[in-house]
This record gives C-alpha cells, structure tokens and sequence, in this order.
C-alpha cells in the first residue's frame, strides 16, 4: 500500500491525488483522502484507482491545508469502498491511513466493540483512529494520543494521521518504510521518495518507533516514549523526470529502454583501470573470512540471487538461495562468517527483511543488495551495495533485474577473489562483457524482434521457458514477467528437467521459449528437439555465433555474442519484449497487473 500525507500553508487536495498517482505501484485495489477541517475530517475514498477518486474527489470538492491519502492494495477486506482508506473514529475527530498488519486487531476489535465503539470496515486499520480517539479523549495531544494507540498495536506499520482542528499531519512508523519530504512552506510523508520527488528532494528517513508531528514549516520526531531524536536531512538523486513516462506508453516500456544508461550506472566506477573490483558503497570492502553465502530474496530479485549463484558455482565458490518467504520462517543455520545477501529492488520486502533480521540475530554478517538508498534494508543490513537504476514504477521488474545481475557479477567477481584467494578464471573476459553489456542491451532494444511475433504468442494453452546455467534463472524470470502481465498461463524449467514432468504438458498449442548463454548449447538444443517431436514451436533466444541454435529452432530471436555470464542479461531482455508485447496486444494493464503490488510490505 502506499501512503502520502501533506501539509502546507496551502490546500492540498491536489497534492494528496498527485502523490497517491506517484504511488500507485504500491496498490491500486482502492484509495482515499482525507482532510482535517475546522468541525472535523473530511474523507473521500472509492474502489478502483486513483481516476475514480479524483472523480469523487471532484464531485465533493474537499479542501484543507493538512491531509493524508491512501493507496491500497488488500491484505485484510476486500477491496471496497468501506475497507478503502482512510479510516475514522466514531465521532469523526480523527483520520487514519495505514500501511502494513495490525495482528492483534481482532483482540483490539471485540475490546473497544465492548466500549461502545461502532466499526464500518473488515480492515485491522480501523481499530487505529478508535484507539487514538479514546487518548484524546482522556486529554492526550494528537503525538501522544498516536504513540499509545501504537503501543498497544502488533504486527508492522506505518500509520499517518490528521486530527480535527489541527494544522499538522501525523506519523508513526514500526517496520513499514515512512519518509518525510522537507520543502519550504510544506512537508510530506510517504512510504516512498517518488511521492513528492516533483516537490522536494530533501527527505529525512524514519527509524521504527519514530513518530512525527509536522507542520507546514517544521517537523519534529520523537521517540515512542515522547523524547525528541534527531533525523538527518538526506538530499536524493533521484530527479522527478525519472519517475515520468517520458512519451513511452507504458512505465514497462520505459524502463526496458532505460537498461543501457542503468547497467552503466550500475558498473561505474567499481571497476579499477587494473582490473580489479571495488565496491565503495560499503567500507569494509572485503569478504574476508566469509565462508557461506546465503541469498535471500523474492521474486524477480529471486531469479536475479538464482543468476548470481550460478556465477558463483562456475567459480567454485558455493552458495545458497532462499525464498525469503520460507526463510523467514525456517532459516538456515548462520554464524560470524555466513554472508547473507538480501536481494530486494525496493529494500522494504516485509519476507526479505525478516530473513535478515532473523540472521543478523543469529551472528551472520548482512548485506543488501537493492535500488532504493535509505530503505529499511540498506539501513538495518551491515553493508548496501547500491544498483543505481533509478525509480522503477513499472509493477513488472526489469531493468532492476539487470542491474542488480550486473551489481551481483561483480559481487561474485569480489566474493570469489575474497573466498578462494584468487580472481575468477575467467574475470576479465566477464568484465569486459559488463563493460559492453549497455550497447549490446541497446542493440537488443533496437531490432524490436519480439514485437513481430507476440501475436503468436496469445491465447495458447500454455507457455514454457527452459534454459540452463544463468539461462534457468533467465527462464523463472521469463516466465514469471509473461504470467505477471499477459495473465496467460506460463512456467520456467530447468531445460533438463523438461523431461521429468513437465513434457506431459507440452502439445502443439505450448510455444516453449528456449534460451542459449553460449554454454552448454548442444545440450539445450537436445531438449527442444523433444519438445518439437511433440508439436510445440520452439522460440530459440541465443547468438548468431551458434548457428545451429538458429537453424534448430522454429523462431530466433538474436542476441549479441557475448560472455554467457553477461548473455542472460540480453536474452532476459528480448524475453521482456515478448512479455511486454503479448500483454500490449491483449490489452493488459501492463504496468499495473491485476492483484500485484511492486512493494510487498506485509509477509
Ligand atoms: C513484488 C513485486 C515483484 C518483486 C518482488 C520483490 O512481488 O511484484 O516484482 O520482484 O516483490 O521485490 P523487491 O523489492 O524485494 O525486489
């Protein structure tokens, strides 16, 4: 879910709907505002997106100079319009938004239910402005009336609030991500950066347990037992054209075009003239005495710990991934010298961050590996390697997947020469191919290949993507961009295992998607040859310089010749294109998919 809160000398309806659009991505199941008015707090809230409530919004023409708004996507209630936040109390005093799981919310319920207090949502949110109306009612001011109210909450969140009568706009955060934007005349609260990045990029991150009060002037942060603390101001570098659509028709499309510029910015300056790998962002730098790797991960960013493991395999160095989902609640045994690596595009993946919270406790050493500087996971990890590809709002990861492949490649390169001793074997041919990936990326882009075919490509009985080595990460991630926006049936196989199951689902009406890194070909090759002798069409993605890859396969889909530990970043690319162009023929709400939310907060 996301949430944007404002207050200014101003009114700032027009602000709320604005940074609620910057954050759409986060949920789009319903929104609302409310603002806080003289006798009370108005509150507008519809299912749908944010067009529908603007719509509302219109209709009833709120104003105010403080507010909060909300964009939802469900955990506890459907998505309607009474479940829609904000949230109120009885008396209409007080207004809610709410990020994260209250677990304790059914306790809470049936206590102030006994009190007198009347619900109108399933939400668990709702028993938040109840809770901060009986404070206030017994005298507390809005800050301390939010701190209790949050004391008695369990679970993770982030709440933002505006109170009858007053000029400021509360917060409170305990495990759901919450930064202020400081502007002149006016602050903001939002879960991310791009709400109000048009406004300001002067942010301050919040810590848990951290509760706010600010004003349009100044902003004040307390800790949960009321003492003030004192939060930086961070200036980002992040641009608000960055977060624009800049002429594309889709956020997708955009971003699969900005992969050159992020894959340049992601290996900048970490490579010496020497040759050798240097990862500044964190100080330490090495990893010596690191003798188990962990990643934990979900996702896309899954499939992208999946490709680093097999760089790391191909060099003799083991390690083991994790969905974090499973992770979190069975772990792997840790000690001072495990390196657990969260791989996490927005660093606020609730699974991902319990994983290393679990192995931080447990004495394991922590890194994040993500796009977002200043999120939950590059603050509570011991290092953050930073990936620098620049806001993604496009629901469907893609060109952070390739970033964080190129920002795991010299991971690996570094684990490597820490771990054994000694460089990869084959580091400078690696490095070289990092170096070229941009334009290759950009070559890829250019031949447009898969807007030819996607047509083919809808409404068939299903679609299988193999590969091996990197290419089996490359296939997951197909697979997965093809479900996720297409809403077609799609799976990814390890191409060997093909045979072990999944071949008793391949007919003439399954097109399989094979990729080709250059190694192990022949081997791929001997499995589309049996997914062909049982009538599926078989769409090689692969380089010209194996030629019977092309001559084998029914279509080909050409990627520049290249390391095959760099040649899954290209294939994945044509794979996005495909993705994108069954989905924009079929009409799909591509960067929006139905029931997905780019930030998974809640585990
Ligand atoms: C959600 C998104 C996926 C993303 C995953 C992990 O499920 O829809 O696209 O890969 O979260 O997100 P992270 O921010 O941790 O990389």
């Amino acid at each position: 879910c996301g949430i944007t809160a404002c207050i200014a000398e101003r009114d700032v309806v027009d602000t709320l709907l604005d940074g609620l659009r910057n954050l759409e991505y986060r949920g789009y199941d319903s929104a609302g505002i409310a603002t806080r008015t003289g006798t009370g707090v108005t509150v507008i809230k519809r299912e749908g997106g944010i067009d529908e409530l603007a719509d509302a919004v219109d209709a009833v023409g709120p104003s105010g100079v403080a507010g909060v708004g909300h964009t939802r996507w469900s955990t506890h209630g459907a998505p309607t319009d009474a479940n829609a936040h904000p949230h109120t109390d009885c008396g209409n005093r007080v207004a809610v938004v709410h990020n994260g799981i209250i677990e304790n919310y059914q306790a809470l319920k049936d206590e102030l239910g006994a009190d007198g207090h009347a619900f109108t949502s399933e939400t668990d949110t709702e028993v938040v402005p109840h809770l901060v109306a009986e404070e206030l009612a017994g005298g507390a001011d809005p800050s301390a009336a939010l701190r209790a109210a949050a004391d008695r909450l369990d679970g993770s969140f982030a709440i933002a609030m505006v109170v009858r009568g007053e000029d400021a706009v509360y917060a409170v955060r305990q495990g759901s991500p919450l930064v202020v934007g400081v502007a002149d005349g006016c602050r903001f609260l939002a879960s991310d950066v791009p709400s109000f990045l048009e406004h300001t990029r002067d942010v301050v991150y919040l810590e848990d347990g951290d509760v706010v009060r600010a004003t349009a002037d100044s902003h004040e942060v307390t800790d949960r037992e009321g003492r003030p603390v004192e939060r930086a101001v961070e200036s980002v570098d992040w641009q608000a054209e960055d977060a624009e659509r800049d002429g594309f028709e889709h956020y997708m499309l955009k971003e699969i075009h900005e992969q050159p510029s992020a894959l340049e910015r992601a290996v900048n300056g970490r490579v010496t003239a020497e040759g050798d790998v240097h990862l500044e962002d964190f100080p330490s730098g090495s990893f010596a005495g690191v003798d188990d790797v962990q990643f934990v991960a979900c996702g896309t960013s899954y499939h992208a710990a999946l490709y680093a493991r097999q760089l790391l395999a191909e060099r003799g160095v083991p390690a083991q991934v994790f969905s974090a989902g499973e992770y979190a609640t069975t772990p792997a045994p840790v000690d001072e010298n495990t390196l657990v690596v969260a791989v996490t595009q927005s660093g606020e993946t609730a699974d991902t961050l319990a994983s290393v919270r679990q192995a931080d406790a447990a004495g394991a050493r922590t890194l994040a590996v993500t796009n977002v500087v200043g999120s939950t996971a590059a603050r509570e990890c011991d290092d953050a390697l930073f990936i620098r590809a620049g806001p993604e709002i496009g629901v469907a990861a893609t060109k952070t997947f390739s970033s964080q492949v190129a920002v795991l490649s010299l991971l690996v390169e570094r684990l490597t020469e820490d771990i054994t001793g000694s460089p990869g074997e084959d580091r400078a041919g690696l490095l070289r191919a990092l170096d070229r990936l941009p334009g290759d990326v950009q070559q890829v882009i250019d031949q447009s290949g898969p807007a030819g075919l996607a047509d083919r490509f809808r409404d068939r009985e299903g679609h299988f993507f193999i590969g091996r080595g990197v290419g089996f990460p490359v296939a997951l991630e197909g697979a997965l961009k093809f479900k996720e926006i297409t809403y077609e049936h799609a799976e990814g196989f390890a191409a060997g295992e093909l045979k072990h199951g999944p071949l008793a689902l391949v007919t003439p009406d399954t097109p399989v998607f094979a990729v080709f890194t250059g190694r192990h070909d022949e081997k791929t090759l001997h499995n589309v040859e049996e997914v062909q002798s049982r009538g599926a069409t078989v769409v090689g993605v692969g380089s010209e310089a194996t030629p019977e890859v092309a001559a084998t396969v029914d279509d080909f889909l050409p990627i520049p010749d290249t390391h095959p530990a760099a040649a899954g970043v290209l294939a994945n690319v044509q794979l996005q294109l495909v993705s994108y162009h069954v989905a924009d023929l079929l009409g799909r709400s591509i960067d929006k998919p139905r029931n997905l939310a780019k930030s998974v907060t809640v585990e």
